[in-house]
């Protein structure tokens, strides 16, 4: 299974993550998107991504150039046709992942690897929907995708060997960590790093100390890069929700369920980096 065109679906900041590092990698990238200016403005966010490691010379101008002309944008999901990879990176939502699959299922081919970016929900509930499912997989990167190593490589009981070997040879040859997990709620990451960030809220809410006392004890204590107020507010208040949520269903135990703050925060729209505003204010 040889891959040389990835499309990519959703235009969150996973989607351009993943986006930049496919294109960085050598492949030729098709961004799908609703509307048009999220599309373009994906495309905008990952010039600003190597303009500053040009700045940083990480990268030359040329290379960031070449880079940037490997992606495509497009509103149509059938100009992903030709690709050999498709990762869906939308909404952390089983029925919106579910309509935008059956969907895709009308245009890929039968060779054509279909795999998810969920942080949470089971990879064969989405295979389900595919007319083959031994195409389907979970490749979830981490946020964010240019900076973070690891990629969570999942296999459901429903993919092939030949497919899942691909999708571990693609997070390879992006240069990231590929990790084999099993179709478990939450993969490894998040199903540990979720009670931690919970915990961390209920901590503050119980009066314990700030959440920048939290933050900068969980840097300096235990050498993580950032804190875990810090860290809800880059991952975004309505995706943590989701995957709580996901996880508390699945395994019902109550360190996997949402504080109340943190529900309050995503209705009142306060949903972290995104948004300007989460725990922390970034409009100023
Ligand atoms: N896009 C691209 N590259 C970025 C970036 C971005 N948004 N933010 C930072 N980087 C790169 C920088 O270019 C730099 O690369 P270099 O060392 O080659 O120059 C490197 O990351 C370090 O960046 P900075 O020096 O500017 O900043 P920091 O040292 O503060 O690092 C950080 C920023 C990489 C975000 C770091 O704070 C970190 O690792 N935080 C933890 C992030 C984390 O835990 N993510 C996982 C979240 S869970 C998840 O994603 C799962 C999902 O399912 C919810």
């Amino acid at each position: 299974m040889e891959i040389t065109r990835v499309g990519i679906i959703g235009s969150g900041i996973m989607g351009s993550g993943i986006a930049e590092v496919a294109a960085a990698s050598g492949y030729e990238v098709t961004l799908r998107s609703r509307a048009q200016e999220s599309a373009d403005a994906m495309k905008t966010g990952v010039e600003k991504s190597l303009n500053r490691q040009v700045e940083k010379e990480k990268r030359t101008a040329g290379e960031a150039e070449e880079i940037l002309a490997r992606i495509s944008t497009t509103t149509k999901l059938g100009d992903l046709a030709d690709c050999d990879l498709i990762i869906e990176s939308i909404v952390e939502d089983l029925d919106t992942k579910l309509a935008l699959l059956a969907e895709l299922n009308g245009i890929v081919s039968a060779s054509t690897i279909v795999a998810s970016n969920t942080s949470t929900l089971p990879v064969a509930k989405l295979a389900a929907a595919m007319s083959h499912p031994e195409n389907v997989c979970g490749i979830h990167f981490f946020n964010p995708a240019p900076a973070m190593p690891l990629v969570e490589v999942i296999r459901p009981l429903t993919v092939s060997d030949e497919t899942f070997n691909a999708a571990m040879a693609f997070a390879t040859s992006c240069g990231k960590d590929a990790v084999e997990v099993q179709d478990h709620a939450g993969f490894i990451v998040n199903a540990l790093l979720f009670p931690y960030l919970n915990n961390a809220i209920r901590m503050m809410e119980n009066g314990t100390a700030t959440k920048e006392g939290i933050d900068t004890a969980m840097k300096g204590g235990c050498g993580f890069p950032m804190g875990p107020f810090a860290l809800l507010d880059l991952v975004g208040l309505d995706t943590s929700l989701a995957i709580l949520d996901t996880l508390f269903a699945s395994f019902g135990d109550a360190n996997y369920e949402a504080m109340p703050l943190l529900r309050q925060m995503v209705a009142e729209g306060k949903l972290g980096r995104k948004t300007k505003i989460g725990f922390y204010d970034y409009a100023k």
